[in-house]
């Protein structure tokens, strides 16, 4: 999708980290841009934010885990803007624990958010795009869904789940002329890590910025990208696991 003028555009996960950066970019390109996300108030501080780069934003309160509440908001949208374009899915929640130490509603709480809320949204926007023979989906996975990562047994599942999904529907999608993209970035500097499971992690590594994941995000649509792994580095510890698995397995297994 080269040119995103006018292009109506859904991301959820928006008042925050990489949703909101990609909205902020997504709203300069000159699409139409509807925010989705839980918390009112986070989501009205984002509206105001993105209200300066275009006149044309929505923000919709949903829980993107609840398919009634998903399916209820992309029929408003498309009632009102006739069709989607694009759909970011950047809603998510990441708990880092050990196995042991998760509980099964935590890990409830990873699926359901991160797998189902991509999987409800995909599911309720497609009619749409099918029906229009145009669409892009942007599907926000993680490193920890090519590299598994101890402490993050839970999340890594989800994002594997969602390398899996967006692989399948990359093909299944082609041919109603829908792309799809999976973006995997490495650790970014975004709430996320607010979670009380994260305050003890003592791991020094050089946070990206959301802004530039959103800019890759861009790059990918525009040029039709399916897979992006962030940054480079990561690309290379992605394909060098696959290669050398026997030094992965001592690296981590050090990491313990
Ligand atoms: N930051 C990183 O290091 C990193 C690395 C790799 C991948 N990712 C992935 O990037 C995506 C975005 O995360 P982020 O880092 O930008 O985190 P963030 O700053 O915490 O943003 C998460 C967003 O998701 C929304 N959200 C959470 N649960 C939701 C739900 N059930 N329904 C609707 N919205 C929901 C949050 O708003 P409310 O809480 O108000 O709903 C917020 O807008 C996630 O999928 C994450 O797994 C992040």
């Amino acid at each position: 999708m080269e040119n995103l003028k006018d292009k109506v555009a859904v991301i959820t996960g928006a008042s925050s980290g990489i949703g909101k950066a990609t909205a902020i970019e997504l709203a300069k390109e000159g699409c139409k841009v509807i925010l989705i996300s839980r918390t009112k108030q986070k989501l009205l501080d984002a509206f105001n934010e993105i209200k300066t780069f275009t006149e044309d934003v929505t923000a919709v309160v949903c829980d993107v885990r609840n398919y009634d509440s998903v399916e209820k908001a992309v029929l408003a949208i498309i009632k009102k803007y006739n069709q989607i374009d694009i759909l970011i899915n950047s809603a998510g929640i990441a708990i880092r624990r050990s196995f042991k130490n998760t509980s099964l509603d935590e890990a409830k709480d990873m699926i359901d958010t991160n797998l189902f809320g991509t999987i409800n949204c995909i599911k309720t926007v497609i009619p749409n795009m099918i029906k229009n023979n145009t669409g892009a989906i942007v599907n926000i996975g993680s490193i920890a869904g090519l590299i598994a990562l101890p402490d993050l047994s839970i999340y890594s599942a989800s994002k594997f789940a969602i390398v899996g999904l967006s692989q399948a529907l990359y093909y299944e999608l082609k041919k109603y002329n829908i792309q799809i993209s999976v973006i995997n970035p490495s650790a970014t500097n975004t709430n996320i890590f607010s979670n009380e499971s994260w305050q003890n992690d003592k791991d020094n590594t050089k946070l990206m910025e959301p802004e530039f994941v959103a800019m890759e995000i861009i790059k990918a649509i525009k040029k039709k990208k399916f897979s992006v792994v962030l940054p480079f580095s990561a690309r290379l510890k992605a394909s060098g696991k696959n290669i050398f698995p026997g030094i992965y397995d001592w690296y981590l297994s050090k990491r313990r």
